[in-house]
């Protein structure tokens, strides 16, 4: 999924994505270890991770967020590339990921797993975290109802696996899975219109096609259709499910053999 990012913005209103990050340090078993943070986005996490003591590199495919990362930290190395089409010129102790690899499509989980294992040192960590099953049901629910109320069908724009789902995934793709937890984080969102600048920030491939007028009308519905459920004592809250593993590396993945470069 290829999407424009708004780099100030992300960073003014939803810095929280990189602040629930900082727990999934405590995952790493090592210190001093190479780290590759995978979909670095700003770069907080990068820059969180060079100061718990680790050598930590960023790769993003957005070249906005990866210029707005090295203008906070010029003294890191933030790389550009496609999280499921990657190649390093060497290679890591440590791939990092925080709530990045539900963007990526189902189609092309096996292909980001197989750079990621290519990327990793023998024995190397895959620390990662993503929304998981169930993740924001509610909101994907409330869109749904809106789009149909004018005849649309709605396509759920993520890939949120349960435990077995990515398990079996991992173990496929040559990686040993050592730790597993799906677990529900409703998550305060930032301001009056929480949840109205929250839709607006990240659905945008299902409102592609289609007029402002229409949009907003689907977003205002879906804002008062979720009120209820999910706004509390003047605070509006997303729903989300957390999917956080560590793997390790156990041998070189199946399939196409390894790109000469
Ligand atoms: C998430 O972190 O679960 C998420 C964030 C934005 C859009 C979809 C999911």
């Amino acid at each position: 999924m290829n999407i424009q990012w708004n780099a100030k913005d992300y960073t003014q209103n939803f810095s929280f994505v990189h602040q629930y990050g900082n727990d999934l340090l405590a995952l790493i078993d090592g210190e001093g270890l190479s780290v590759l943070d995978l979909g670095c986005g700003n770069g907080a996490l990068t820059h969180r991770l060079q100061q718990a003591g680790y050598e930590a590199e960023g790769m993003d495919a957005s070249p906005e967020q990866l210029e707005a990362a090295r203008l906070s930290w010029p003294e890191l190395t933030f790389r550009l590339g496609d999280a499921a089409d990657f190649q390093v010129d060497r290679s890591y102790d440590v791939v990092f990921s925080n709530a990045v690899l539900h963007w990526i499509d189902e189609a092309r989980q096996d292909d980001m797993l197989r750079c990621v294992n290519r990327a990793l040192k023998p024995g190397g960590q895959f620390i990662f975290e993503l929304g998981g099953r169930g993740n924001n049901a509610l909101i994907h629910g409330a869109l749904e109802q809106s789009f149909a109320h004018r005849g649309l069908a709605y396509q759920r724009p993520f890939y949120f696996p349960s435990v077995g789902q990515y398990a079996s995934r991992l173990e496929r793709a040559g990686f040993r899975v050592t730790y597993a937890v799906l677990f529900d984080r409703p998550t305060p969102l930032n301001g009056a219109d929480g949840l109205y600048d929250w839709l607006r920030m990240f659905i945008k491939t299902p409102f592609e096609q289609m007029d402002q007028g229409e949009q907003e009308d689907i977003l205002r519905e879906t804002v008062r259709a979720l009120e209820g459920a999910l706004y509390r004592e003047g605070v509006w809250y997303s729903d989300y499910v957390r999917l956080r593993c560590r793997a390790v590396k156990e041998r070189e993945p199946e399939g196409q053999e390894k790109p000469a470069h």
